[in-house]
């Protein structure tokens, strides 16, 4: 035990030397020691069991069965793993691995630096078209218990490659909803997700009341094409054509959903993505849906940047 212990400590004496005389190409060693490709994430089975653990548990179980559990909060018929396949670890269906190591982040929608609280309820509240969850909560907690977890041993700051939202389609192709709705049936999506595109239990809505909300990056045509390359039909991703994955965005993003309460704020300095459907700063609505679904707690459904704490002198 001793002895181990003096040759660690003379290894590390050896390493700081090592790290000086190297100077500022130790630091560039340290974030390349960080082995992406041999990074997987840690799964359900080694969450630990202790109190820690039981938190991370719940949490993976609120992403799981988000309506269920949390029916003030997730209104619609979506869960977070309707999007977030395999409890947010799948590559193609914008993968949550690592997202403990990218916040806080610049987010060019919101034109502020938030929070990975506040990222979680930028989905509670146009992902699922539902409501922000307190950030004290012993849920949220939870939720980012988790999510620390599936980003265990990713460095503060590392990038890893395909965790930057949906993949970007390699050609932006322009979606003709006529023919997304003849691919509708001809290609079994009406099977699952029903020919009012309602869903059922987990089989989540792709229109209407209960789906997700204008707001969401699901409703942007690129966006939703690239989940629908990737990963749809459910039981046979793979065999579409990327212009019939445009060609069902578009048809499905024709229909009416929920609005997102604050969305003309978006990208308050310019620079909206091309298929935003919504008007923004210096942005023209890029093929709006028939129309939208008035939101029941319209304060519910704000994310407010963050603001200071501070006050100057005389002000309330
Ligand atoms: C309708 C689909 C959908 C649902 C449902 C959904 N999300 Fe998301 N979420 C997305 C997409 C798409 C992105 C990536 C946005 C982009 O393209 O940049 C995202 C991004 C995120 C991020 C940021 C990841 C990062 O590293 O930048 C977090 C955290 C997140 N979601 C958590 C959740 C949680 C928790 C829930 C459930 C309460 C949820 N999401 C429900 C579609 C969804
Ligand atoms: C076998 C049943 C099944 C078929 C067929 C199917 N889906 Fe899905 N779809 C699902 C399930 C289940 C989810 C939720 C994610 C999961 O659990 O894999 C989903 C999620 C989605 C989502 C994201 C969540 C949402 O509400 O927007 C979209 C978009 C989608 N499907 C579109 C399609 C399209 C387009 C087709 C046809 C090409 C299709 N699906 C075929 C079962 C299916």
């Amino acid at each position: 035990m001793h002895r181990a212990t003096r040759i660690t400590g003379l290894l590390s004496v050896a390493t700081a030397v090592l790290a000086v005389a190297c100077g500022s190409g130790a630091k560039k060693d340290a974030a390349l020691s960080f082995n992406e490709a041999a990074w997987a994430p840690p799964l359900e089975k080694d969450i630990p069991n202790d109190s820690l653990g039981a938190s991370i548990r719940r949490g993976l179980s609120l992403v799981r069965f988000t309506p269920e559990s949390l029916p003030q909060f997730a209104t619609s018929a979506l869960r977070c793993t309707s999007c977030h396949q395999n409890d947010g670890l799948k590559k193609s269906a914008a993968p949550l691995t690592g997202a403990q190591a990218r916040f806080p982040k610049y987010m060019p929608r919101s034109g502020a630096v938030i929070a990975l609280a506040d990222r979680v309820n930028f989905c509670f509240t146009r992902s699922l078209a539902g409501n922000a969850i307190p950030v004290g909560s012993r849920e949220m907690v939870d939720i980012l218990a988790y999510l620390a977890f599936i980003s265990r041993d990713v460095p503060v700051g590392a990038h890893i490659a395909g965790t930057d939202g949906l993949i970007a389609m390699k050609d932006t192709l322009v979606g003709d909803a006529a023919r997304g709705e003849q691919l509708f049936t001809a290609k079994l999506c009406i099977t699952c997700h029903g020919p009012e595109g309602k869903g059922n239990g987990p089989i989540p809505a792709l229109w209407g009341p209960m789906s997700y909300s204008i707001g969401a990056s699901m409703a942007r045509e690129e966006r939703a094409a690239s989940f629908i390359w990737h990963n749809m039909p459910q039981t046979a991703p793979g065999t579409l054509q990327p212009q019939e994955a445009f060609d069902l965005s578009a048809f499905i993003n024709s229909h009416p959903r929920p609005d997102a309460p604050g969305k003309e704020g978006d990208w308050p300095v310019g620079g909206a993505p091309t298929d935003v459907p919504y008007n923004t700063f210096g942005h023209p609505a890029h093929r709006p849906p028939a129309s939208l679904v008035t939101r029941g707690n319209p304060a519910g459904a704000l994310v407010p940047n963050p603001a200071s704490i501070m006050r100057r002198a005389g002000q309330k």
